[in-house]
């Protein structure tokens, strides 16, 4: 087996999860390479010092330019928080390393294509964590509509809310609260939640031809952490948005961190013909399944507990009754990632892919602007 020594930079909440992933996947996937945690990377040494021992990191560094020119290390992670991703993977690139970078791909599409003529040019292997998509459930929903079991789409409806913004009192900026700083996040809720709706929808039901969305920031100003001054609020705490997919079926899309009682509520349903799918990250070990096929007075909602060893990755974990959870999308994530290397298919999503996201959050972020419709391509 040959190593793939990573280099990670950032130690916060993604960190963890993707550093719990290097350290776990090779007991449950056989794989072609190893994933060597080289070098934890963030700018306090103290403190990545007590990451890199906690997590197992045989090094740190404190410049993420340093880590990068290392000749030790095969594949940079990214992290850390939206605004410092294109310079990061533009200098990966360069360097020749493969990139895993943390969703949203980048600030807004026009960073987002820089990045993928990057990666593309110097032809390294590159990957977005939408860490979604590899939910059993999820790849299973992905299968039963390439299977055809929905036959034709009709609707895509998919939330994700959350209410820890809802204080007047919380400030913008700094550790922990950059997400409602729009310098370091590029928008609010669309590029942070709703992105990872848009990924998965993109996934599952195809390309989203146009969008007509609204936006809302409740508190127009907070204190930034930073600055120390009280600074207008530049993201976007709520947005809703209708779409048209390319194969003829409607979208709405809902996301806000005000909805009072909610903490990660991501759902999606999708309705076709002959079937209905429903998915809640709350229960995301089970897939809610409708088939109007099934016999009259026995038809009804099924709730799949995706357990078995036939439901996708699971035959990696325990025995069939035995459900997984969310930090077990980061390892599906990284042995397909793994899997991808020596291939000639990227792992999906990868930088491309991943920009057709940023495309429609663009084209929601501008439709709300302007009022009118906007084209997602
Ligand atoms: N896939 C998912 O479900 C998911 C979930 C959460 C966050 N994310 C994404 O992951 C990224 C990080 O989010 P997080 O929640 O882990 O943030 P976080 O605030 O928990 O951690 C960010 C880390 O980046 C470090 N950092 C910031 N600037 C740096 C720099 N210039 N050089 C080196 N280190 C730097 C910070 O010290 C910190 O360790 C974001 O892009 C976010 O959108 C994805």
């Amino acid at each position: 087996m040959k190593d793939l020594r990573i280099g990670m930079i950032g130690y916060g909440f993604m960190g963890r999860a993707h550093s719990n992933a290097y350290a776990k996947v090779n007991h449950f996937f056989d794989l072609p390479y190893r994933a060597v945690l080289k070098a934890a990377c963030a700018r306090d040494k103290e403190k990545v010092d007590a990451f890199a021992k906690q997590w197992g990191y045989e090094s740190v560094e404190t410049d993420w330019k340093k880590l990068i020119e290392r000749k030790d290390i095969d594949a940079i992670d990214i992290c850390t928080p939206n605004n410092t991703h294109k310079e990061m993977a533009l200098a990966a690139a360069k360097a020749g390393k493969m990139i895993l970078c943390e969703k949203p791909l980048s600030m807004n599409a026009a960073e987002g294509e820089e990045m993928c003529q990057a990666v593309e040019k110097a032809g390294v292997k590159n990957m977005v964590w939408y860490n979604y998509r590899r939910v059993p459930a999820v790849t299973f929903a992905k299968q039963l509509i390439d299977e055809g079991k929905l036959g034709r789409i009709f609707h895509f409806r998919a939330k994700f809310l959350q209410d820890w913004t809802i204080s007047a009192d919380l400030p913008q900026g700094g550790a922990g609260l950059w997400r409602l700083d729009v310098g370091a996040a590029g928008s609010g809720v669309t590029g942070d939640l709703l992105a990872h709706c848009i990924d998965t929808a993109l996934w599952l039901n195809g390309g989203i031809k146009s969008v007509s969305g609204m936006t809302e920031t409740f508190i127009k100003e907070r204190k930034h952490t930073l600055s120390g001054k009280v600074e207008k609020v530049g993201i976007d705490d709520a947005c809703a948005f209708l779409a048209r997919f390319d194969n003829g079926s409607l979208a709405t899309f809902e996301s806000t961190r005000y909805a009072r009682g909610h903490k990660a509520l991501y759902t999606f349903e999708i309705n076709g013909e002959h079937a209905s799918i429903a998915w809640d990250l709350h229960d995301l070990h089970r897939l809610q399944y409708f088939d109007h096929r099934d016999e009259g007075p026995l038809r009804g909602w099924r709730s799949i507990h995706i357990t078995d060893g036939d439901h996708p990755y699971m035959k990696h974990w325990w025995v069939p009754g035995l459900q997984i959870g969310y930090e077990h999308s980061f390892v599906h994530q990284v042995a397909d990632f793994i899997e991808s290397i020596d291939g000639k298919q990227a792992a999906q999503p990868d930088f491309r892919s991943a920009q057709e996201t940023q495309k429609v959050c663009d084209a929601v972020l501008n439709s709300a602007k302007s009022g009118k419709w906007e084209s997602a391509k």
